[in-house]
């Protein structure tokens, strides 16, 4: 099939490359040339474990296009996929459609047969119905469809969650559109993946529903560890008890800072405007915003705490600063308010990430990277565990840092406090 991939971000370029190596001709284009020059050099824009290699193993068997003339390659396609950004709107906290809305008076223009256009990113519910308002003003309804198809991948891990989804939705009430639609994805469906048909509403819906449940599900156990430091109960124990009944299940279920990334945050403050909207109020989903909203401040409570409040020209170091592991995405991130203010008390922070420098941390004063895990904790104070990148998993601390007293914060619990006492390191974890 032929496929264009509007947005060649996270979204547009993992299922541009993946649907690629499936056999499909696709196109992925951008209205930023430098991404597109650099992709067709092979310069890879994100930092995706097996992205690159996919990428020049398709763009060299020409199955995989990159362009920015946005008109030709709508032409010379069947099936449109939106894959822009929908980031919270500056001044409030629903999402702001206006690079959807582009694209959409964009595609009106180059529609001469029928095309599918689907909304891969993710959108309020009854965004489809304006994209086609829009699209239809220009061009009859018989000639496209407007389709919805959320994106579930998670970064890190998004070819492996593209090739083996959990599920497939697909929101459109026409049967043309769904039988080409559950064709494209036959090769997934027919290794495993659910594929469900459901009206264009309940798809946009599904996805904001299932990001909400998830940060619920995170804070939830984010709290209940708050709770168990104060009571000499490590949270973990509670995440095995629980997360063994099957109706709750155990993935999700890991204390650790406030979640983050670009979908979390926006897709919950997203889905609870959206609400108000329609007169309805999502007040377990507020509350899970606000609780998260606060979680930061409560680690750096934490942080004060263990350092008996004596922050000034202390050495902390960041093991890992992205959202999460294995990705190099900063969007939201809890280190982007912790380390200022750790700053701002007086610290001295240093820090490694195998995803290399960041440019958010470059104009602070009092802020280093090091390009190794040894450079980075040898002076330190106090060492905090930020993400749960294999990297860190095994360190011998007291190999790297020999003549001082350090103390460890693990905030990520990858670490056993049985242990640490054994080797007379001063650990804290999250919840224990
Ligand atoms: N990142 C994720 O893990 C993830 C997972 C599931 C769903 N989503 C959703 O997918 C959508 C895209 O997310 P992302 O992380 O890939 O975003 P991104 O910011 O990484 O990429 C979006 C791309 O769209 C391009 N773009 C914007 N307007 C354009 C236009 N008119 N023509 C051509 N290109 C244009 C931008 O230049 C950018 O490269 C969002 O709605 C997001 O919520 C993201």
């Amino acid at each position: 099939m032929k496929l264009c991939m509007i947005g060649t971000g996270y979204v547009g370029l993992v299922s541009g490359v993946c649907f690629s190596d499936l056999g499909n001709d696709v196109i992925c284009v951008d209205r930023d040339k430098k991404k597109i020059d650099n992709l067709k050099k092979g310069i890879i824009p994100i930092y995706e474990p097996g992205l690159d290699e996919l990428v020049l193993k398709n763009y060299q068997n020409k199955r995989l296009k990159f362009s920015t003339n946005l008109k030709d390659s709508i032409l010379k396609s069947d099936i449109i996929f939106i894959c822009v950004g929908t980031p919270t709107k500056k001044n409030g906290n629903g999402a702001d459609l206006s690079q959807i809305y582009n694209v959409a008076k964009e595609i009106r223009h180059s529609i001469s047969k029928f095309k599918i256009i689907i909304t891969k990113s993710t959108v309020p519910v009854t965004t489809g119905d304006e994209i086609e308002k829009i699209i239809s003003q220009r061009v009859s309804k018989k000639l496209f469809s407007v389709v919805s198809n959320p994106e579930f991948l998670r970064e890190g891990e998004a070819i492996r969650d593209f090739t083996y989804p959990d599920r497939v939705v697909i929101g459109t009430m026409d049967n043309k559109s769904n039988k080409i639609l559950k064709n494209l994805y036959s090769p997934l469906i027919s290794k495993g993946a659910k594929y469900i048909n459901t009206s264009r509403r309940a798809a946009e819906l599904i996805k904001y529903a299932s990001n909400a449940f998830l940060a619920t599900k995170i804070t939830f156990i984010n709290e209940l560890a708050n709770l168990c430091e104060k009571i000499d109960v490590n949270i973990e124990d509670i995440s095995i008890g629980m997360g063994l009944d099957k109706r709750i299940g155990g993935r999700f279920l890991r204390a650790g800072p406030a979640y983050g990334g670009s979908c979390f945050p926006k897709d919950t403050k997203a889905i609870a405007t959206t609400a108000e909207k329609f007169k309805t109020n999502l007040s377990v989903i507020k509350s899970v915003i606000k609780s998260n909203e606060n979680r930061s401040s409560l680690l750096l409570k934490r942080v004060f705490d263990i350092l008996k409040g004596k922050i000034k020209n202390k050495n902390i170091c960041f093991l890992g600063v992205t959202f999460k592991a294995n990705t190099d995405d900063m969007r939201d991130s809890s280190s982007l308010s912790m380390i200022p203010s750790l700053i701002k008390k007086g610290a001295k922070v240093n820090y490694f990430d195998p995803t290399g420098e960041k440019k958010a941390f470059n104009k602070l004063n009092n802020v280093t990277f090091s390009s190794n895990i040894g450079s980075a904790i040898e002076n330190s104070d106090l060492i905090i565990i930020h993400t749960e990148w294999n990297d860190f998993k095994a360190i011998d601390f007291n190999k790297i840092v020999k003549n001082k007293k350090f103390i460890i914060f693990d905030m990520r619990n990858i670490y056993s406090s049985t242990k640490m006492k054994a080797l007379k390191i001063k650990y804290y974890g999250v919840g224990c």
